[in-house]
């Protein structure tokens, strides 16, 4: 691991072999943290709840970070407001290999003033 002062967040360490699963994934900080696990090596489960954005920004990261493979950024459909879909996701996330992190971002800033 790099020491404290040796850190630098644009680039991070090799993560090859390490997997992480990331909840709101299809922009924000939830996209920038897909774009820089898998640009350190790392297997990237993107995870949103609407399937074209997320295929968007899938193929974003994969034309972004050039070594990435197709295998390397996988996506799973997650809408944390339905527990229905949290429990269909965790299902899949649990019959594939382990995760060595998890990226609970998925939320909103500002609340719309309707709800
Ligand atoms: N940015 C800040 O200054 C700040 C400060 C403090 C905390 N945070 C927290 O950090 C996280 C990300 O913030 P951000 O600024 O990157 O927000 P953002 O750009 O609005 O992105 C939010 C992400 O969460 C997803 N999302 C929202 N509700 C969801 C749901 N029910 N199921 C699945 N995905 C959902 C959005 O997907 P859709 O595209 O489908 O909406 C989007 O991918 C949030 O939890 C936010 O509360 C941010």
């Amino acid at each position: 691991m790099p020491r404290r002062d040796d850190w630098d967040p644009e680039h991070l360490p090799d993560l090859e072999g390490r997997r992480y699963l990331i909840t709101g994934s299809n922009k924000g900080l939830g996209f920038f943290a897909a774009l820089q696990l898998a640009g350190a090596g790392a297997h990237v489960v993107m995870t949103g709840r609407n399937p074209n954005r997320l295929a968007a920004a899938r193929a974003a990261v994969l034309r972004q970070v050039t070594d990435a493979t197709p295998a390397t950024v996988e996506t799973l459909l997650l809408d944390t407001s339905n527990l229905g879909s949290v429990r269909a996701a965790a299902a899949t996330a649990r019959g594939r290999r382990g995760l060595d992190g998890l990226l609970l971002n998925a939320g909103i800033v500002h609340p719309p003033k309707t709800r």
